[in-house]
């Protein structure tokens, strides 16, 4: 027998029951617990003693994180998805139901099916501490609320506001929620017991709270009449299609399932969201994006290097170099880890400017009330600059984001060696240049490593990590501890050109260029991967980077990797012409005031072809996306990324692939090494050996491999 995870106690007529999932790192509600729930709820219910409910969880910073994932992904059929849902609401309309009132003090993670037992209580008291996120994010695992979350929230706040929780798999701290309606009251965590069990006396004695709901003209309109929400659905399913090109079915569903149950009622909004989440459940997409959240979070726990030693405390961290990547990981990590940080650069201005720059990302924080007032002004004051080395004497890591030039990062980083204690770690944010190379004008090279951050610093989660061959396992361990404390989605890459990214980015980035030169339109182009899942096209991409950038990574992979990575004679052409994207305001498009103006026709003269209309668009995304996974099946033949899921989440988080496709090598292993090589070598009869595929993917084929275990 297991120890339960529900106890209770009564006093003064109030039972204080506690969730406590015996050895689980999390509350979570598996098959188990909804029967306990269902025991515990029956016996209060018969006991005479008990007149009222209050309800924690015994875990000190999670409330509930929802159905238990693991027991889902079992699933092998829709009517048992189906059956999973209907009994989970069928335990939280027992609760709504309850004859007695049923308070719930939340204090950390609420979400998913979490927040839909607290939906179901009579009265919500939640901490105002920043562990206490609420919400439901089942959009993000390719389900909905299927515990009568999407019936019970917009009853709650209104269906606007319903739905933009939903749509987009939102949590929300605990302020804003409050804001919203979707809790009743807001406490510090030391008042969370007393305030809880004061409003269960309140209500045992017979009162109630009075939740007005959304207010205002458009509140009434929008929220309370058929038309009204007509329209709000409307809306929301074109904006869905427009965020997610059709690809995702939850948010569509999820729509569906509310708009059903505001019109026939409760019962039967029940019923068609328990359908729609089994025919979810057992989807592809579901599937690709609950690998993506276990990979995810195994990643969180991963120290990045075998029998890693604990990692270093990171307390001061100075730059060198306050440009937009600078500045960019100056703002990030005071905005995240809190660190003082010292930025220098060569003289004031460039200073002033990388302050400013780290400063905005501070202020758009505020702006998006991720923090207060105070939070502001108190990580504000960590950041500081100068135009010496001043203050570097008690870094305990430095980050270099100088001109990428190894001459020039040498010197940095001899001048840094000399002005920093022994135990300091030099970090190199270069993008193309080999940390070993680096590393050999060190007087302490074992504490030299690369951390590749990719612009914009503060909105791209990924982060590379790249020991050089003298790298100590312990600077290799603080790094990753220190990327992730900085938001960051961490993987260890091997030091080898290009790293991972640029590596598999190479290929597609190379034949735009050619595309370009057999006839494609550009917007077509970037519109057909956009189709495909990409959040914008290679050639936006290439402009955003810069061109000459691409030109300069393209230059360092074909060094290394000769022709499949030249790149074509249309990027050196543009670069030459002063086109050098969207900062000069012109590349592939014209860009005015920031904004973008269209397609820049005179490109197709400047390369002397016009579009011609002749490619097929089956062809065109063959030739982009067959290459990348050919180059990503031989760096992981070379052992550039750990494993196979480092990769893919690399890819994810670090240039958009589109999640549902679950990264290049799962889509690899989707498409079968086989297919892949015959296409690839059908290109590359066609098209020149740019295309050939590799030896892995070849062997794979032989030996009908795969990178992930089948099933
Ligand atoms: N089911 C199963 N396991 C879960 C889980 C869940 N819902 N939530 C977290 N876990 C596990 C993690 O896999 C991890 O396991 P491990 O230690 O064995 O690797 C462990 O709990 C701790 O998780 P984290 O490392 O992620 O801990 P953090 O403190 O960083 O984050 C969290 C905690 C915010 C709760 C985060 O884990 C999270 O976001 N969880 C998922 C929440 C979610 O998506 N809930 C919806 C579930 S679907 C649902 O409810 C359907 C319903 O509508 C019917």
């Amino acid at each position: 027998m297991t120890a339960p995870a529900l106890t209770w106690e009564i006093r003064d007529g109030i039972a204080v029951v506690t969730l406590d999932r015996p050895g689980a790192p999390v509350n979570t509600i598996s098959s188990a617990v909804k029967q306990e729930f269902i025991g515990c709820f029956q016996t209060l219910e018969q006991d005479a003693r008990v007149r009222a409910v209050a309800f924690f969880s015994g875990k000190p910073d999670t409330f509930i994180a929802g159905a238990d994932i693991e027991e889902f992904v079992r699933i092998g059929s829709t009517a048992e998805a189906e059956r999973l849902s209907a009994g989970g609401q069928e335990m939280l309309d027992r609760v709504a139901r309850f004859p007695k009132p049923v308070v719930v003090g939340i204090h950390g993670a609420c979400l998913g099916g979490g927040f839909e037992f607290a939906l179901a209580c009579h009265y919500r008291v939640a901490t105002d501490h920043p562990k206490t996120q609420i919400g439901l994010p089942e959009i993000q695992l390719g389900i909905l609320p299927g515990a009568g979350g999407c019936q019970r929230l917009p009853r709650l706040v209104g269906v606007r506001a319903a739905l933009d929780m939903i749509l987009a798999g939102k949590t929300e701290r605990a302020a804003k929620a409050f804001r919203l309606g979707m809790v009743d009251e807001l406490v510090h965590p030391a008042l969370l017991r007393s305030v809880t069990l004061a409003a269960a006396k309140r209500m045992m004695d017979g009162w109630r709270p009075h939740r007005p709901g959304p207010r205002g003209l458009a509140g009434l309109l929008l929220d309370r009449t058929p038309p009204g929400r007509a329209l709000v659905f409307r809306t929301a399913r074109r904006q869905v299609l427009r965020r997610t090109g059709g690809h995702y079915p939850a948010p569509l569903l999820a729509i569906e399932a509310v708009r059903h149950g505001l019109s026939a009622g409760l019962s039967e909004g029940l019923k068609r969201e328990a359908r729609l989440f089994g025919q979810l459940a057992v989807t592809d997409v579901s599937r690709k994006l609950v690998q993506i959240f276990f990979a995810t979070t195994a990643l969180k726990k991963d120290p990045g290097v075998a029998g890693a030693p604990a990692p270093a405390d990171v307390k001061r961290l100075a730059i060198v170099g306050a440009g937009f990547m600078g500045a960019g990981i100056g703002g990030t990590a005071v905005a995240q880890a809190g660190v003082d940080v010292r930025m220098k650069d060569a003289d004031l201005a460039r200073v002033a400017a990388g302050l400013k720059a780290a400063r905005d990302i501070l202020d758009d924080r505020l702006k998006r009330r991720r923090i207060t007032r105070y939070e502001h002004q108190r990580v504000v004051a960590l950041l500081s600059g100068a135009d010496s080395y001043a203050g570097f004497g008690r870094a305990d890591l430095v980050i270099e984001a100088v001109f990428e030039d190894l001459a020039v990062k040498q010197k940095v980083l001899r001048e840094v060696e000399a002005r920093t204690p022994a135990h300091a770690i030099f970090a190199s944010n270069t993008s193309t240049i080999p940390i070993t190379r680096i590393a050999e004008a060190a007087t302490r090279p074992d504490r030299v490593i690369g951390m590749h951050f990719f612009s914009p610093v503060a909105k791209v989660p990924l982060l590379e990590i790249i020991p050089g061959a003298r790298t100590a396992p312990e600077v290799v361990a603080t790094a990753v501890a220190f990327g992730r404390r900085m938001g960051k989605t961490v993987i260890v890459v091997q030091d080898a050109p290009g790293f991972w990214i640029n590596r598999i980015l190479g290929p597609y980035v190379t034949e735009v260029g050619h595309l370009l030169l057999d006839g494609a339109r550009i917007d077509e182009v970037d519109r057909l991967m956009v189709d495909w899942g990409f959040p914008v096209g290679p050639f936006t991409v290439a402009d955003q980077v810069g061109l000459d950038v691409a030109e300069k990574v393209a230059g360092v992979l074909q060094a290394a990797f000769g022709e499949r990575m030249a790149p074509a004679a249309s990027l050196a052409a543009l670069v030459s012409a002063g086109r050098l994207g969207r900062k000069a305001g012109r590349g592939f498009y014209r860009y005015e005031g920031g904004r973008t103006k269209g397609v820049d026709e005179s490109v197709y003269a400047l390369l002397g072809r016009q579009p011609n209309g002749g490619l097929r668009p089956g062809e065109v995304v063959q030739r982009l996306v067959l290459p990348m996974l050919n180059e990503a099946a031989r760096a992981v033949g070379e052992g550039i990324v750990r494993t196979p899921r480092d990769g893919d989440i690399g890819a994810l988080f670090g240039f958009g692939f589109p999640p549902f496709r679950g990264g290049p090598l799962r889509h690899a292993d989707d498409l079968g090494a086989a297919r892949l090589v015959d296409d690839l070598q059908r290109l590359s009869d066609q098209l020149g050996p740019r295309f050939a595929p590799c030896d892995a993917l070849r062997d794979m084929a032989r030996r009908d491999a795969r990178f992930y275990p089948a099933g």
